[in-house]
């Protein structure tokens, strides 16, 4: 009687041992048959009941039993554990490779450099100025005398009464004058400072390109044909243009350039607050006054100039509505212009 009670429990437990196959199982297995109050334990526990001869035999088929069922329960927590471990180190040659994004330019350097690679076509070489401008270089040689409301134009970021961040590229043009003889023929792409409060449409550091060009005879018609070249050049050869007279302290006369809207097709949109016209940059003629600021001959030398703002003509170009877009570096809008 006993003898087959013991029988049919290791029956059961050799039953359960395939389904060993993970620890919370094998921890089931241990607290059924194992523990104080398992199975086994359950056995021993009624040898008080078997008569006196049959207890040795007993007693050696319960330890045989106990003995066989922590065994085969090591045993297959064992092989769960090297199973773990060399799941760990494998390598599986058949998943995908992790991809690696190839690096690209931000939007505002590609810009810069397209607009300089067309100018330098048409022969103009590159040159560039110091951030931190002098007063006199950022306003006075530019024909902004002291209290002078065209000042208000530009909120500026002063270091002290002499220096501040320049707030355009345009005090580069008084640089080079004083440095070489015309002919000169120049751009000078870099950063400016404005103290502004940031919003969609306006940051305290942004870039511009000036240019310029001094020499024998130059005409507005110079200007206009170079300038009409590169927009053509950069936005696409079929576009109409104007120029609307303006006002810089620097150049006299004054204008502003503007294309036709090539995101309606001059329909009129929200980007060119259904105009039809896109304003791209500012320009004019050399104001004598500079010219004779620096020493160079009025009657001798003319000259044109021009100022096109970086991020605007990024954003005019790939429709964006927030200048703030380009300098957050989320990578969400950084990799859409590679
Ligand atoms: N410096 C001007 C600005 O920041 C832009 C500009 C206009 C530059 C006309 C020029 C120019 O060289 O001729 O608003």
């Amino acid at each position: 009687m006993a003898a087959e009670r013991i029988e049919a429990l290791k029956q059961e437990i050799q039953k359960e041992l395939p389904q060993l196959t993970d620890t919370e199982a094998v921890d089931q297995f241990r607290i059924r048959h194992l523990s104080r109050k398992g199975s086994i334990a359950q056995l021993f526990d009624e040898m008080k009941h078997v008569p006196p001869e049959d207890k040795p035999a007993m007693g050696k088929a319960l330890n045989a039993l106990r003995q066989f069922a922590q065994q085969a329960m090591d045993e297959a927590a064992n092989q769960l554990k090297t199973a773990s471990a060399s799941a760990d180190d494998a390598i599986d040659l058949t998943l995908p490779g992790r991809m690696q994004r190839r690096g690209h330019q931000h939007i505002v350097s590609r810009t810069i450099e397209e607009i300089s690679d067309i100018f330098r076509r048409m022969g103009f070489s590159i040159a560039d100025g110091p951030e931190i401008e002098s007063d006199y270089y950022n306003f006075e040689a530019l024909n902004f005398p002291p209290d002078h409301p065209a000042r208000d134009m530009q909120d500026t970021f002063f270091l002290d009464d002499t220096w501040l961040l320049r707030t355009h590229t345009t005090p580069v043009q008084v640089r080079l004058m004083e440095k070489y003889e015309p002919p000169i023929r120049a751009i000078f792409p870099g950063k400016v400072y404005r103290n502004e409060v940031i919003s969609a449409r306006s940051h305290v550091q942004f870039h511009q390109v000036d240019g310029l060009f001094v020499d024998r005879n130059v005409t507005f018609a110079d200007l206009k044909g170079t300038l009409v070249s590169f927009a053509r050049m950069f936005y696409g050869s079929s576009l109409k243009y104007r120029f609307r007279p303006s006002f810089f302290p620097f150049t006299e006369p004054s204008a502003e350039m503007d294309i036709s809207c090539y995101l309606c097709g001059a329909k009129g949109c929200r980007v060119c607050k259904y105009t039809g016209w896109l304003e791209i940059l500012g320009c004019g003629m050399v104001d004598p006054n500079i010219f004779v600021n620096i020493g160079i001959d009025p009657e001798e030398y003319s000259g044109y100039a021009f100022g096109i703002g970086i991020e605007r003509t990024a954003m005019l170009r790939h429709g964006l509505d927030d200048i703030r877009l380009l300098f957050e570096n989320d990578m969400r809008v950084n990799h859409q212009f590679n």
